[in-house]
């Protein structure tokens, strides 16, 4: 029995010399220390042996059984340390590597250059209002001195939500809304999305921006909506450029004008951007109307304005050189990439 013992302990030890996994560990713990195991199995003889023999040779198996353990719990150990090591060494990670590019985000040319235009704007002194798209017939049309047989209000040129209400055409309404709020002096820019009924194509779309501009106080002259204007050109083309009014009409400036640039691409001498003119028309502008400042409760005879409206996409088109204004609505990330 002695020898069954000390050979069980021979043959585990010499299995667990070679296990290099934890599954093989396992199977020798069940194969002879289990319930149903080897040592087990031997013990189980032991009522054959003698009353002197039995302590002893019990004894002997219990050193066995926990030294065997003991050498089990070792080699356990041992492997599991090897294995998390050899783990770490397969997922090392280097942290000197360069990282994965991650697309940028760009801001729209629309928004760029009207940032810019802001930033012009904001350091001559004015400020920066904003006002719904969805407007009454009232700041749209009627107190802006455009009368109710206007071809501006028809139709066609104009979507109606109700009878008196109206999606902007324009963004000079905004001048009543800040007119009836604020009193002179003002000094604002409202910058905003306007709808006309129009088919899009290269020159036209249902919705565009316009960039409105206001300026009350006593004594102000067209020379300061001239020379405002011009200064605001020279800032945004460069020192170089120069501008030209143009007789026009809007109802409710008096004077009015269209302001052109000399070409930002050839200068004035003529090219396929300026079709040959030499100039580009970039905005409307005049003298408040008396009748707007006195639709406002404020007095004409005291007080006087200049306004002017701004076409956003046609400033940028301008700036980048592009020729369909299609591109700005239909977000092609190959266009807007470029910017
Ligand atoms: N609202 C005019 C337009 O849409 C532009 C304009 C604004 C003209 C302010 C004069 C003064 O054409």
């Amino acid at each position: 029995m002695k020898e069954k013992l000390e050979q069980i302990k021979a043959d585990v030890e010499g299995i667990l010399k070679d296990a290099v996994d934890l599954d093989t560990l396992e199977n020798i713990r069940i194969k002879y220390l289990g319930k149903k195991g080897e040592l087990t199995s031997v013990l189980k003889g032991m009522g054959k042996l003698s009353k002197e023999e039995r302590p002893k040779i019990g004894a002997l198996a219990n050193e066995i059984r926990s030294r065997l353990e003991a050498e089990l719990d070792e080699k356990k150990s041992a492997i599991s340390a090897k294995l998390e090591e050899a783990k770490l060494k397969a997922e090392v990670i280097d942290v000197t590597m360069p990282g994965r590019k991650q697309p940028e985000g760009k801001l729209h040319p629309l928004t760029k250059v009207l940032n810019e235009i802001k930033d012009i704007f904001i350091g001559m002194g004015f400020q920066i209002a904003d006002g719904p798209e969805v407007e009454y017939d009232y700041y749209n049309f009627e107190a802006l001195n455009i009368p109710k047989n206007h071809p501006s209000r028809d139709t066609q040129d104009t979507f109606y939500i109700e009878d008196n209400i109206v999606l902007r055409t324009q963004t000079s309404g905004m001048q009543v809304r800040v007119m009836e709020k604020t009193k002179p002096p003002i000094r604002i820019i409202a910058p905003g999305r306007v709808y006309r009924s129009d088919t899009v194509d290269a020159t036209h779309s249902p919705v565009f921006h316009q960039i409105e501009g206001l300026v009350v106080d006593k004594n102000v002259t067209m020379a300061d909506l001239k020379g405002t204007l011009e200064m605001f050109t020279k800032s945004l083309y460069g020192e170089d450029t120069r501008v030209r009014f143009r007789p026009h009409h809007f109802p409710f400036t008096e004077p009015s004008a269209e302001m052109d640039v000399s070409c930002f691409v050839c200068g004035g001498k003529g090219c396929s951007v300026c079709k040959g003119e030499g100039w580009i028309e970039v905005l409307g502008c005049g003298m408040v109307h008396p009748k707007v400042l006195a639709n406002c409760d404020i007095d004409p005879e005291e007080y006087s304005g200049f306004a002017f409206g701004i076409g956003l996409e046609r400033i940028a088109m301008g700036k980048y050189d592009i020729d369909d204004l299609r591109l700005f609505f239909e977000n092609d990330l190959r266009f807007l990439d470029q910017f």
